[in-house]
């Protein structure tokens, strides 16, 4: 009897990690989506109100600020990154630069824009973390305005606001359907 108790033992344990690995990706997807909307909504706003021009002022300050209240709300990490990267405070670590090859590599593959993400437990300085990301993809332009400031014809005015304030930027020349970047969110174990 006691030697059919233990594989039980252990298959009951190897479920319990699993279906806490599935919680934590679950939150994190929430998380990502929450962002995200809220990102677009006030991407939308500032379009709206003065075009590209005035959205960037927006993205500048309102996009960090959005990335710092779901950390604070949620206790995760939150924030965006980039092989290309804009602002370079969004600059990946090693573990993210690996994801976001991975990313490319699984669209170059065929894989759609939706499915695009990826979690793992890691251990870093004798702590663990449960990392998680998900890919971003560059919509057409008739879905999304991302090209105007992303893209390969950026208007004058809207690259001279961007030379302006970030005079590194990296993340332009962009087409529809290339890993833009990746949502990455970090959560102590
Ligand atoms: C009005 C211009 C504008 C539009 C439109 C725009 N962005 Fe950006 N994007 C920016 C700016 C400015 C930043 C830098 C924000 C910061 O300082 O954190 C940025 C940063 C990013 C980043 C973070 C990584 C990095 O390079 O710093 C990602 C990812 C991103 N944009 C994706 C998108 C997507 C996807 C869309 C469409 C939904 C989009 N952007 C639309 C201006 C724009």
């Amino acid at each position: 009897m006691k030697k059919l108790l233990i594989p039980f033992l252990l298959l009951g344990l190897a479920f319990s990690v699993n279906a806490d690995m599935n919680q934590h990706k679950m939150e994190a997807k929430k998380i990502t989506g929450a962002f995200f909307n809220e990102l677009k909504g006030e991407l939308g706003k500032g379009m709206k109100a003065g075009g590209p021009v005035t959205a960037i002022g927006i993205c500048n300050a309102v996009a960090p600020a959005l990335a710092a209240k779901h950390s604070k709300e949620t206790g995760w990490e939150v924030a965006r990154t980039s092989l290309k990267l804009r602002n370079p405070a969004n600059a990946p670590d090693a573990w993210e630069t690996k994801v976001l090859k991975q990313f490319e590599d699984r669209r170059a593959k065929g894989e759609g824009p939706d499915t695009l993400a990826y979690a793992e437990k890691v251990e870093e300085g004798g702590q663990e973390y449960f990392r998680f990301m998900k890919g971003i993809v560059m919509p057409p332009a008739e879905k999304m305005p991302c090209l105007k400031c992303h893209g390969e014809n950026i208007d004058p005015k809207t690259a001279a606001k961007l030379d302006e304030l970030y005079p590194q930027d990296k993340a332009r020349g962009y087409k529809a359907g290339q890993v833009r970047g990746a949502f990455t969110l970090k959560k102590k174990l």
